[in-house]
């Protein structure tokens, strides 16, 4: 079956970093190991240039249609003015909710060749190898009611609504003790029982759902603790499984553990195995253009979109070892140059992982 593939380049260096990622399939399509159209849309700020919308409705029909869909980035200056409905973000929010993908996985992982770039000390982060499970199409991101209201006495207020429903919660926990159990099989769910109802919930519901688990061990902590625990001890994590905000926090705190953001991959994912896969970072408008962007990130989440939608663990896993020997020969983007390491930009990079698939 061939898969359909919709690629969203996106604003800042979301094209250029896709293009790479896209030499990368574009090579496996040739000798026959993926089987799959490319198809190209648009989604953020460039999609409000084109069409006056971040996730326009031409983008919505591409995305239903799509098996799987890589993402570049979103956002800049250009578009922070406009109105809330019309940012960037929203974009990323309106496909997330509108294609049910909730589960939101981020790992971060450490390549041994760059433990030097964590701002730990490497004895604390060498190895380090944690997945997020993060919780994608709830909590306080879309909870209503929301907005900011004018009180009698003049003042305004902005308020928002953390809630969610038993369902959510323990499809999340299916979704993270599954990832746990392929793992070392222990799991931390992280809240804020000691302050939150909506935690207090989420916490009953993650036990109810761990008593199909016997062989995972689950553990829980509060979320200021998790953060410390994840500065302070990192490796005593395998899997973490946290509701939409505190995974949005908890996992660029994780993302810096390994020292360079644009490293790390990302896959939001259906109850279907359907997903959207992008790069953890932003769109980095301040080197937009240059060809100085990592494009590694982008590349590895073509690695997860071939192991997660289109079940090809193998073409994964070779791209992931070939990202691995183009670092083995100090080969370094700006992000994540060192002393005595060989500088290159991004097209030389993706280059690069071309050469070493073949190795
Ligand atoms: C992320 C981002 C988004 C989020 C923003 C851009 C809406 O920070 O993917 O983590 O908060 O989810
Ligand atoms: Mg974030």
């Amino acid at each position: 079956m061939t898969h359909k593939i919709l690629i969203l380049p996106g604003d800042g260096i979301g094209p250029e970093i896709v293009a790479e990622a896209v030499k990368v399939l574009e090579c496996l399509r040739q000798e026959h190991s993926l089987d799959a159209t490319l198809e190209y849309g648009l989604l953020g700020g460039c999609a409000v240039d084109a069409l006056g919308a971040p996730y326009p409705e031409e983008t919505r029909h591409q995305a239903r249609a799509a098996a799987a869909i890589l993402l570049g980035a979103v956002g800049g200056p250009k578009w922070e003015k406009l109105d809330r409905p019309l940012r960037p973000e929203r974009g990323l929010l309106a496909i997330r909710a509108d294609l049910e993908l909730f589960a939101n996985l981020r790992p971060a992982l450490l390549y041994p060749q760059l433990a030097v770039a964590s701002a730990l000390k490497p004895e604390i982060v060498s190895g380090l190898d944690i997945v997020i499970v993060r919780e994608l199409n709830g909590d306080i991101y879309f909870g209503q009611p929301r907005g900011i209201r004018t009180l009698d006495s003049g003042e305004r207020e902005g308020f928002n609504t953390m809630v969610y429903r038993e369902a959510e919660i323990a499809r999340i926990a299916r979704v993270a003790f599954e990832t746990a159990r392929k793992r070392s099989r222990r799991l931390c769910s992280v809240d804020k029982a000691n302050v939150l109802e909506t935690s207090e919930l989420w916490r009953e519901v993650v036990e109810r759902v761990a008593s199909d688990y016997p062989d995972v061990a689950l553990s829980h902590l509060y979320v200021d603790n998790a953060a410390m625990q994840l500065v302070r001890a990192p490796k005593q994590f395998d899997v973490i499984v946290t509701g939409n905000l505190f995974g949005d926090i908890l996992s660029d705190c994780a993302a810096m553990l390994t020292g360079s953001i644009g490293m790390l991959p990302s896959a939001s994912l259906d109850a279907s195995g359907k997903g959207l896969y992008e790069p953890i970072h932003g769109s980095a408008p301040d080197i937009a253009g240059q060809g100085v962007a990592n494009p590694l990130a982008t590349i590895l989440s073509a690695a997860m979109l071939l192991r997660h939608t289109l079940n090809t663990p193998d073409q994964a896993e070779r791209i992931e070892r070939a990202v691995g020997r183009v670092l083995d020969k100090g080969l370094r983007t700006m992000d994540i140059m060192a002393p005595g390491m060989i500088p290159v930009g991004t097209q030389a990079m993706g280059d690069a992982v071309v050469a070493a698939l073949a190795e």
